[in-house]
């Protein structure tokens, strides 16, 4: 069984749990010669690290990537790359109430459930610390991308927070590395820094959506029907922690759209076909059209909370909680590079998948 690895050609397996000694990504299948160095995987684990700015949980968690294989003066070898990620802010007595009861909304209960033995330090493996591995293999993937397809961007943005959504109206690329929020409307940012540290201070936590773009996909990427561009995509941003609804293109809204609003109408443009629209998000019969890449996945607001809940211990008591610790009151600012990273893995593990099979698109327009 491999339940902690996905990915076809490009093959992810991550590792460790939040208060073990390390944890880390394995990737087997990685081409060979792509340039890396720790400091390019470090840019994007950076981005995920907490306690950056007072909306995120203030554990200090430098992560650290260590390359330990698959890497010779400066550039992989094909052969499986080890990232390792040691873990050094760990405060398990912040989880001693947790050791025999189970937080109402976190795995607690379920991987109790199932394995009759857990490691409940910070959750153990199902907490989000293993998607520092991710980011490390999505940053791997980024270079392995730009030797391939050099036109391709990823780019992740918070769309809503809470009920509160951005307009898209004021929708600009170069605002999203300037707020904690990496939110491309800079007058929602204003507005959701009043908003989260109220929640922030009250204890509470919030659900947000996440955006992710791929520009510059070339047409062709996707293998029907078991391995649907979109299929593939939205199976990875599911096994994110904490997301509950993933869309592509239109998504739900598709359902009260009509056929002539949806149709996404076809033109002749200088190089190749052009859309007037991009409901489909990019994705047609699970193969990339050309167009923008577009994903959205909904994450759930933070379960550890300082508000008192009900819930029940090991052996059946009812009783009361409340998660002391350190802990995100949006998930969604941090889960972010998350979802680029697994757009990053998916698209690269594609590409390789289209040059295995078909090298060049084989059907001519024009
Ligand atoms: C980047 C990120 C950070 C997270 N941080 C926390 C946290 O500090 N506290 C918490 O209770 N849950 C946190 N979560 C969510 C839990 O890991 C998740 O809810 C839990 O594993 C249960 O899984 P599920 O929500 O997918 O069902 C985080 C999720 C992500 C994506």
């Amino acid at each position: 069984m491999s339940m902690n690895s996905f990915g076809h050609l490009f093959r992810v397996t991550t590792w460790g749990e939040s208060h073990g000694p390390a944890l880390g990504a394995t990737v087997d299948g990685c081409p060979p010669g792509v340039v890396i160095d720790e400091a390019m995987i470090q840019h994007w684990l950076d981005k995920r690290k907490p306690g950056q700015n007072k909306f995120t949980t203030q554990r200090r968690e430098p992560d650290q990537v260590k390359i330990l294989s698959g890497v010779f003066e400066g550039q992989t070898t094909g052969t499986p790359v080890q990232l390792m990620i040691e873990n050094t802010d760990q405060r398990s007595k912040d989880y001693g109430d947790i050791m025999d009861k189970f937080r109402p909304g976190h795995a607690d209960i379920t991987y109790w459930q199932k394995y009759g033995i857990r490691d409940y330090r910070g959750g153990g493996r199902s907490s989000a610390r293993e998607t520092a591995s991710r980011v490390a293999a999505g940053g791997l993937a980024r270079e392995a991308i730009r030797q391939i397809a050099p036109n391709v961007q990823i780019t992740g943005y918070m769309t809503q927070i809470g009920p509160h959504k951005i307009d898209r109206k004021n929708f600009d690329w170069s605002q999203i590395e300037e707020n904690p929020f990496w939110t491309p409307d800079a007058q929602a940012a204003d507005d959701w820094a009043a908003y989260l540290d109220d929640l922030r201070k009250s204890g509470n936590s919030v659900g947000a959506v996440v955006e992710v773009v791929a520009r510059g996909v070339p047409a062709g990427l996707g293998a029907p029907v078991y391995a649907k561009l979109d299929t593939d995509l939205a199976a990875a941003m599911m096994s994110i922690n904490a997301v509950k609804g993933v869309e592509i293109g239109e998504g739900m809204a598709a359902a009260e759209l009509t056929g002539e609003a949806n149709a996404d109408e076809i033109f002749m443009g200088q190089n190749g076909p052009q859309y007037s629209s991009n409901h489909a998000g990019g994705i047609l019969g699970g193969i990339s059209t050309g167009q923008d890449i577009v994903v959205r996945f909904a994450v759930k607001p933070t379960s550890s909370i300082l508000t008192t809940r009900k819930t029940i211990t090991k052996s059946g008591e009812e009783t009361e909680i409340i998660t002391k610790g350190r802990h995100d009151p949006c998930v969604g600012i941090r889960a972010v590079p998350v979802g680029e990273a697994m757009m990053a893995c998916v698209i690269l593990d594609h590409l390789l998948l289209h040059r295995g099979q078909i090298g060049e698109n084989r059907g001519r327009i024009g």
